[in-house]
């Protein structure tokens, strides 16, 4: 028996759409942890505001609106790819991010590019489906708490009319003071017997570049008893049993049909692709070569960009209005090595500055998943505490700032190198350590790697 749940789930969708931030309070977000980029944080905070803006006005205006994608260009390491990751967990709006590298023209082995709407409406129904899980949560494990009551205690079987109504009373209280113990826990450790379905991995695990992985899905969903497992009494723990009966409650209650449709509107209205590596697509056909796929995989990315449907499990998927955000370090390509159709998608350019000693510093302590306070929390859990001088937080930013100059600029992903480095031995020891406490100096750190900086060849293989 499935339940509508129509308004909810219609305010839900409004509520998770991502939109109540503007454009600060998402810049703000990112803030915490990603340190300046500040014209790529507005791009895409703007880009971001934009959609819920669009879906503001009248349908026919709407229609009109395509999203102005975004291709942010820098240097590697210095936070492209971070900035989507955390946008992505900003909004609830559906978000894919993929290396353009990943695709291959038609005909060639490899992914087709549109499968990436295909995985888009994927992660748009899971998170449609738990919001709502949470809806439906609390009457989910109503129904559970009855079920296992009616396991312990099977309700009453009709009486001589004398005896009822005294005997009704006590079933009463029985049943009141095991739900008691079985919302206090108590009863957990005992066993009862429910019916569980097997879980069978799917015997067709399809990986394909076109229409064939749908085919698969197909198939699991004509012949459920195939793909889905049989039926089974098992006697489990009481803890178990609640989670057994309340996934199936859960699968009961949510409406999927209407999970799946409020997905596809959202992945059609504010779906958002990060096109990662997209410099490594671009070059033009010069003949032969790889050069050929590349031009080919540009192509093939151009209706998607621009709009198009695509079919998909869920039904078809119009990506009009789907936001794009490329990114590339374009190094050796440029831009302007894109096909110009594909160039013309991507009108909004935000250029991403290289780091500098200040910046580390700031990376290093400043996010909220800072490098510091990843390196302090680890060594807690072995009852160390590490701290840090500033002066040797400095010396780790200078040096790294060194290692990027001297040999390869790879941005703040060498402060992962060098932290690594500075932490080497205190990290292997620290169980067996008897100090409990330790400060990490600027000689400290010079000492663990000063002979591998002057040694430009040693840097190499180990910064
Ligand atoms: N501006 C920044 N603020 C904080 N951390 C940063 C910044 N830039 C990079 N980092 C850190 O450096 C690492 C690499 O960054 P990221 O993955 O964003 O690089 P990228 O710009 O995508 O590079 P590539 O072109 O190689 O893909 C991440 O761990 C990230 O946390
Ligand atoms: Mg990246």
């Amino acid at each position: 028996m499935a339940i509508a749940l129509p308004e909810s789930l219609e305010k839900i969708g409004k509520k998770f759409d991502g939109a109540e931030l503007t454009p600060q309070e998402t810049v703000a977000e990112l803030d915490k942890y990603i340190i300046r980029q500040n014209a790529a944080k507005k791009a895409v905070a703007v880009a971001l505001r934009n959609r819920y803006r669009r879906q503001k006005l009248p349908q026919e205006l709407a229609d009109e609106i395509v999203p102005k994608n975004i291709l942010m260009i820098g240097p590697t390491g210095v936070g492209k790819t971070e900035i989507s990751r955390r946008l992505a967990k900003l909004t609830s709006s559906p978000f894919l991010k993929i290396e353009a590298s990943k695709f291959t023209e038609v005909g060639y082995v490899g992914r087709d590019v549109e499968s990436m709407i295909r995985d888009l409406v994927r992660i748009s129904v899971d998170v449609v489906k738990q919001e709502q899980v949470v809806v439906i949560r609390e009457k989910a494990e109503r129904n559970v708490e009855e079920k296992i009551m009616d396991i312990l205690l099977p309700p009453l079987r009709r009486q001589s009319p004398d005896h009822a109504q005294e005997e009704m009373e006590r079933f009463k209280q029985t049943r009141e003071k095991l739900r008691k113990q079985f919302k206090q826990g108590v009863l957990d450790e005992r066993l009862i017997e429910i019916e569980t379905r097997e879980k069978m991995a799917s015997p067709f695990e399809i990986f394909s570049n076109s229409g064939v992985e749908e085919i698969g899905i197909h198939i699991q969903e004509m012949i459920p008893g195939l793909m889905g497992g049989k039926s089974k009494k098992r006697k489990v723990k009481i803890s178990e049993a609640r989670e057994f009966l309340l996934e199936d409650e859960q699968q009961k209650l949510i409406d999927m049909d209407q999970v799946n449709r409020l997905a596809v509107e959202r992945v059609e209205h504010s779906g958002i692709i990060f096109l990662d590596e997209v410099d490594k697509i671009s070059g033009r056909e010069t003949g032969h070569g790889p050069e050929v796929s590349r031009e080919g995989v540009q192509r093939d990315l151009l209706p998607i960009i621009e709009g198009t449907t695509v079919n998909t499990r869920y039904g078809l998927i119009r990506t009009d209005h789907v936001l794009f955000i490329g990114a590339g370090a374009f190094n050796v390509a440029k831009p302007s090595d894109l096909i110009p159709e594909l160039q013309g998608r991507f009108p909004i350019r935000v250029e991403l500055t290289s780091l500098d000693k200040g910046d580390f510093i700031r990376i290093l302590t400043e996010p909220e998943n800072a490098l510091i306070k990843q390196y302090v929390a680890l060594m807690m859990t072995e009852g160390l505490r590490v701290e840090f001088s500033q002066d040797a937080i400095e010396e780790i930013a200078e040096i790294a700032e060194k290692v990027n100059e001297s040999t390869e600029n790879i941005g703040a992903r060498r402060l992962h190198t060098v932290m690594e480095k500075v932490m080497e031995e205190i990290s292997f020891s620290a169980p067996d350590m008897k100090k409990k406490k330790i400060k990490i100096d600027k000689k400290y750190v010079k000492k663990q790697l000063e002979d591998i900086v002057k040694d430009e060849d040693l840097s190499r293989f180990i910064l």
